[in-house]
């Protein structure tokens, strides 16, 4: 496993990270099997998770709290602060107060604190954003006070789904930690203005959806059939599906030694921008997580496979089934 600096806190984090969405929040759930995963992936050298306390209410953190007893000190944990609305993402009309008041902040931190049953986290994140809470700085003196309380180490802000321009300003604020983005083969829009903003200020970036939520592994092929209470089976129409099997089997002429499968392409692809801190696929299987663990090998891809695999971008716009507009 490699490392890397996460922006300016001076915190190391593994190259692969571990997203823990799927632990907590959806799908058939089997706690003895994530909590292998978790343990496999910190056994093999991850020292990041990403949570949230939406994740199952609060189920992943849970989860992650028991598993990192006794090591909590080797352990990154990023969680999230959601919307008092319990709507995403936010919209540009709705108020700070209705949505990041300073006490809810500090409540949600002290429920996530309990949560994942420690004293401190070490990144925390608002969960959404617009880019008028650049004015409204209540959020920013709420983080900074958690921060000056020792329960938060770092701040910053997950950006809505595939929205890769919304958070431009707000890094180049220098006012945030961290980014949280999706960013993989198909949503290359970040490297456009947020990736180099990122650099010039120092901000952790942490790629989320390496893999188009399972597309780009190469897996989800026209007729896929998904597991109960799976929200994808929703959001990937047969139209839908069919269109990215088409473009993911495009994907596998650039498949080579350093990178055998699609799915270590796919996460060589987010790992070979500058700008990038950790990637954090979504890991539920131990299975997963080994094979995730080997794509940080010290073997990016290529200048030239990065300019052809630019080519394959596409921006869907298909946003997930529960987006509010
Ligand atoms: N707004 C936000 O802040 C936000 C939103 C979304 C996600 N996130 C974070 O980002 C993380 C990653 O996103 P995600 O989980 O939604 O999407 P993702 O990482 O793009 O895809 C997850 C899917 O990939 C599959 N997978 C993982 N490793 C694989 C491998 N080696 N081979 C084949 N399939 C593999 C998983 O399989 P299984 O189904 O078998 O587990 C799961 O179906 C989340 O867990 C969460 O921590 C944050």
């Amino acid at each position: 496993m490699k490392y890397r600096n996460l922006g300016k806190t001076g915190i190391e984090i593994s190259e692969i990270g571990f997203g823990s969405w799927g632990i907590g929040g959806w799908g058939a759930l089997d706690d003895a099997e994530a909590i292998r995963a978790l343990n496999r992936a910190l056994d093999l050298g991850v020292n990041f998770i990403d949570t949230a306390y939406a994740y199952g209410d609060g189920h992943s953190e849970t989860l992650i709290g028991r598993v990192v007893q006794g090591r909590r000190d080797k352990v990154v944990i990023a969680t999230k602060i959601p919307p008092k609305t319990m709507r995403w993402p936010v919209l540009p009309h709705e108020a700070l107060s209705d949505t990041f008041p300073k006490e809810w902040i500090i409540q949600c931190t002290e429920r996530s604190l309990r949560k994942l049953n420690t004293d401190y986290v070490d990144v925390q994140q608002l969960h959404s954003w617009t880019p008028g809470y650049l004015q409204q700085t209540e959020w920013f003196e709420a983080l900074t006070l958690l921060k000056e309380q020792g329960k938060v180490r770092a701040f910053g802000v997950s950006a809505n789904d595939w929205e890769p321009y919304e958070t431009t300003d707000l890094v180049k604020s220098d006012m945030i930690d961290t980014i949280q983005v999706i960013y993989n083969i198909f949503e290359q829009r970040p490297a456009e203005r947020l990736l180099p903003a990122a650099l010039a200020h120092n901000v952790g970036i942490i790629v989320r959806v390496p893999f188009e939520e399972g597309l780009l592994t190469g897996k989800m092929g026209p007729g896929y059939q998904f597991g109960k209470g799976d929200w994808r089976a929703d959001w990937l129409t047969p139209d839908r599906l069919a269109e990215a099997a088409r473009r993911v089997d495009a994907l596998k002429t650039y498949l080579t030694p350093d990178a055998p499968t699609l799915a270590a392409l796919a996460l060589k692809f987010c790992l070979s921008h500058p700008a990038v801190s950790t990637v954090i696929p979504g890991m539920r299987k131990v299975a997963n997580v080994e094979a995730n663990v080997s794509a940080s090998d010290g073997k990016l891809l290529s200048a030239s496979t990065l300019a052809v695999l630019k080519e394959h971008a596409f921006a869907h716009g298909w946003s997930y089934p529960w987006a509010q507009k």
